[in-house]
């Protein structure tokens, strides 16, 4: 099949009904890509990526996810399964006590055994370099600490498609690096909203700028 697995027609939608912050917006995802998405704080990235998992619902406008139209929450229950959703704010993401726990909640969720969902968890916390962190108390750690386990928690559910907010914010050169070498190393489309140059110019394969509620056109096509 040939259809985007993400695409959002004329989408519009404000917090506030007098302020638009999508504006008859249009996007596509396409299998294989990875979309860098910028623009000035404010104008509108994470509000965009909660409406594709229909945390948000649109005032206007059609979402169709994996060539189906979505609109009741009913709907989403199947995109959110199938779409792993990095949270700018990591404290939205991480709700167990240990990081074992949060990064084997997916797994788990989606029906792995134990047994399974541990070997994940422990492949996952090895490729981000975060041996040792199993039993570590989720709301003890740093912030970038915190911003890697839920990365980590996104990535055990080896979801088909990633919608990444900042994922590396507040991370140290080293971190950051390893998020570069993990995400490029995967297959799946992804949608990734950031200001870090080295995450554009290195993983994106192409650029899309969010100014006034839509996209300027495309500029970047790496
Ligand atoms: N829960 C909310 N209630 C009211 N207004 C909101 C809410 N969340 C965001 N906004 C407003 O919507 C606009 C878009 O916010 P959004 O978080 O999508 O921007 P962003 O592009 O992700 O910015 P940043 O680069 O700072 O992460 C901003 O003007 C923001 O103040
Ligand atoms: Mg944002």
């Amino acid at each position: 099949m040939n259809e985007s697995l993400v695409s959002l027609d004329d989408v519009s939608y404000g917090y506030d009904p007098n302020r638009p912050v999508l504006n008859r917006c249009n996007f596509r995802l396409d299998r294989g890509e990875r979309v860098g998405l910028v623009g000035a704080n404010g104008s509108g990235k994470t509000t965009l990526l909660k409406l594709i998992v229909g945390l948000l619902r649109p005032a206007d406008g059609r979402i169709e996810i994996f060539g189906q139209t979505r609109q009741c929450e009913r709907d989403f229950h199947e995109v959110r399964r199938r779409v792993g959703f990095l949270f700018q704010d990591s404290d939205d993401q991480l709700f167990c006590p240990t990081v074992a726990e949060d990064v084997a909640f997916g797994p788990l969720n989606l029906g792995k055994t134990r047994d399974e969902a541990w070997h994940i968890v422990a492949a996952t916390l090895d490729a981000l370099g975060l041996n040792g962190f199993e039993q570590r108390i989720t709301y003890k750690l740093s912030g970038g600490e915190k911003r890697m386990v839920a990365l980590a928690s996104v990535l055990s559910m080896h979801p088909e498609v990633l919608l990444l907010d900042e994922p590396t914010a507040g991370l140290d050169d080293a971190a950051a690096d390893r998020v570069l070498e993990v995400l490029s190393e995967l297959p799946q489309a992804m949608i990734l909203a950031t200001h870090d140059p080295r995450l554009l110019d290195r993983l994106a394969t192409r650029r899309l700028q969010l100014n006034e509620g839509r996209f300027l056109a495309e500029t970047t096509r790496i």
